[in-house]
């Protein structure tokens, strides 16, 4: 039996020699602990008369637990990681170990990440229900842009979260990656949260704005196109190793970071933001800039991965693969230009469709150039600056200083 006295003792005992030899005596007593703790463990695994018969036959099954087999399944080899042999995807080093850190630009974002944490019941959303069940309150295009943009978002954020957690993760073998990517995730479920919130605060019918990805075609061809990429690689046989196999992962990583979260949302955003600087649906307002600024965050992490598997693989990253890529990319923002017509039928909140798909070619040349293609609209200007503004963090209200204390006070705050 194991008692405290026996290492008082001892270390009574270690005092002697400490000083003629510090370093070995603290070795030794490591040693020591190492052995009292291993017998330790194994005494508490004997049956007592107290254990039932239940806690017995628990006792009984770890003894043919192979310690060997279970870590032999983890993801990697079993020695200590050099960061040297860290690697984007395909790589063999063990994914458990967290550091040393190859990317510090993706431990830094899951940091930032987390310093920017927020809640969707954190926003007041009194003047919005008063606004939203005023007959009078909105325009019919104001009312539209609000049920469209619902409608898209709360189930274009579950897409998202899904090629994450079901398909993305598994396949990018960086723990300071996975780190974000899992940050990522929850900031997905809590965008999710606030189309929820937002749809429940104005009392609209949840069924006919979670089912328009299914109803309305400009809508649910924004669906269709993303989820076309996540079929393959979410297939639990689907692996990268192969020319073929790490291409389809990086078609999937440009059409999720590059299109949806860097094209598909840009349009919406752009919309309740303006309502929002119009001083209407402020509430809403606040959620949607709140997540832009998380989208931003997801998009730049995104492009640096699309570009750390360039530079790891430059094979892949032939003609081919690049004409690819841009093509995807024009796609979206064509399909982007078409939701903003059937969003916008005619001039509202100081925009019009054309002036949107000047901001999207905008966008999507800067997409194109941020994975390192050419831009494919020459000579377009930004007819939106205000837009970079509301994606700065540094300029943001005093939000984010404010809100731990809010945290402690309450969770669920409540607007009545
Ligand atoms: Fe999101
Ligand atoms: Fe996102």
């Amino acid at each position: 039996m194991l008692s405290w006295d026996e290492f008082d003792k001892e270390d009574s005992e270690e005092a002697v020699v400490k000083g003629a030899n510090a370093g070995r005596a603290a070795e030794a007593t490591m040693d020591r602990l190492d052995s009292a703790g291993g017998a330790a463990a194994l005494e508490a695994r004997a049956v007592t008369a107290n254990d039932s018969a239940a806690v017995a036959r628990a006792k009984a099954a770890l003894d043919s637990l192979d310690v060997a087999e279970g870590l032999a399944e983890l993801e990697g080899s079993a020695a200590r990681v050099a960061v040297d042999e860290k690697r984007m995807i395909n790589c063999r080093a063990d994914l458990n170990q967290l550091v040393p850190f190859k990317y510090d630009w993706a431990w830094q974002k899951y940091l930032d990440g987390c310093a920017n944490h927020w809640m969707p019941q954190e926003v007041n959303m009194t003047a919005d229900i008063a606004l939203w069940k005023n007959p009078e309150g909105l325009t019919d295009d104001e009312r539209r842009i609000v049920m469209r943009n619902l409608g898209f978002f709360s189930t274009a954020d579950s897409l998202v979260a899904n090629n994450l957690a079901l398909a993305v993760y598994r396949l990018i073998t960086n723990p300071e990656c996975r780190q974000y990517i899992l940050r990522q995730a929850f900031e997905e479920a809590i965008h999710t949260h606030a189309y929820q919130y937002c749809i429940e605060s104005l009392g609209m019918d949840e069924g006919e704005i979670f089912n328009m990805y299914h109803e309305i075609p400009s809508v649910a061809k924004k669906a269709a196109w993303g989820l076309k990429y996540t079929r393959a690689i979410s297939d639990p046989e689907f692996n990268t190793g192969t020319v073929e196999t790490d291409k389809e992962l990086l078609r999937n990583l440009i059409a999720y970071y590059c299109v949806l979260e860097g094209i598909f949302f840009y349009c919406g955003f752009t919309q309740i933001l303006s309502m929002g600087r119009r001083n209407k649906m402020t509430g809403v307002a606040e959620q949607f800039q709140y997540i832009l600024r998380d989208e931003s965050m997801h998009l730049n992490f995104g492009i640096d991965v699309i570009n750390q598997i360039k530079i790891e693989n430059p094979h892949l990253w032939d003609a081919e693969m690049k004409e690819e890529a841009s093509q995807m990319i024009l796609q979206g923002t064509q399909l982007e230009i078409e939701y903003a017509r059937d969003t916008m039928p005619r001039g509202v909140l100081g925009m019009n469709a054309a002036m949107m798909e000047d901001y999207l070619k905008f966008i999507a040349n800067r997409r194109l150039s941020q994975i390192g293609l050419k831009e494919e609209y020459p000579g377009t200007t930004n007819p939106f600056p205000w837009m970079s503004e509301i994606m700065d963090l540094k300029k943001e209200k005093n939000f984010f200083e404010t809100r731990v204390i809010e945290y402690q006070t309450g969770g669920a705050l409540s607007w009545d």
